[in-house]
């Protein structure tokens, strides 16, 4: 479904990503891991084309996404679900979902009644800026906005950041939901648990380079790799 290929992307004069080599199966939950700093969410962003890799392959299915503009990327059928969610905080939830289907053009597919049976919390919610929902509905809006579109794929962006253990253990569920509803799922976190109970592989990066792959139930057996690479 999605294949990097030796890809390197840089911030001005900065070599951020120096040969990244990741897939995600059909169907997949793969979490990329690993310390701050070390390339994850230039990772998503050289996949969408925010910061266009200068070298090697984005493959999603059987399109090259190298060259092609955020916008054309996210027609082809990758949700994201960026870190910091990025909602319109002064417009309201409705108003925020509305612009995502606004964006993806046609109607079917993730119609806003199936959102709200999904994310009741949004209905209620759906006249409330979403400046003044609490972090983990906030996290659910982006989620929904993502699935709007009509996604494929989804790459969400470390989105158990600053929730409370009890949010962070819904998002890891709503993660799996989107499995079981045939989505691909690309993972950035740090929430170590979370990312083992819900995702089939890992991957684990450091300083730009992928430098562990295996299966969750690997990783949470290798205390060794852990220990090397992610400090836990
Ligand atoms: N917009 C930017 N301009 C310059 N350097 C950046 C920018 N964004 C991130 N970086 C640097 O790129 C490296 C990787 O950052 P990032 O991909 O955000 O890491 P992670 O998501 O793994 O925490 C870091 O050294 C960070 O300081
Ligand atoms: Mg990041």
């Amino acid at each position: 479904m999605l294949r990097l290929h030796g890809v390197h992307a840089y911030y001005g004069d900065s070599h951020i990503l120096q040969g990244v080599d990741l897939v995600v199966g059909e169907g997949e939950v793969v979490a990329l891991l690993g310390r701050n700093g070390m390339g994850k969410t230039t990772t998503i962003s050289a996949i969408v084309g925010l910061v266009p890799p200068r070298r090697g392959s984005v493959r999603f299915g059987s399109e090259e996404l190298v060259g092609r503009s955020p916008y054309e990327i996210a027609r082809l059928g990758i949700g994201l679900v960026p870190q910091g969610r990025r909602l319109f905080p002064e417009l309201t939830v409705r108003e925020n979902l509305t612009l995502a289907m606004r964006s993806s053009g046609d109607g079917d597919g993730w119609v806003l009644d199936r959102i709200h049976e999904m994310f009741p919390i949004l209905e209620m919610r759906s006249q409330v800026p979403a400046g003044r929902l609490s972090g983990g509905e906030q996290q659910m809006a982006a989620i929904a906005r993502a699935l709007l579109t009509n996604p494929r794929l989804v790459l969400l962006d470390e989105p158990s950041e600053g929730l409370a253990p009890i949010i962070v253990e819904q998002i890891g569920e709503i993660v799996s939901s989107l499995r079981d509803r045939g989505l691909s799922v690309l993972l950035v976190e740090q929430h170590l648990p979370m990312a083992l109970a819900v995702a089939d592989r890992c991957a684990i990066m450091s300083k730009g380079v992928i430098v562990y792959e295996g299966t969750a139930a690997e990783l949470a057996a290798d205390d060794d790799a852990r220990a090397r690479h992610l400090g836990v």
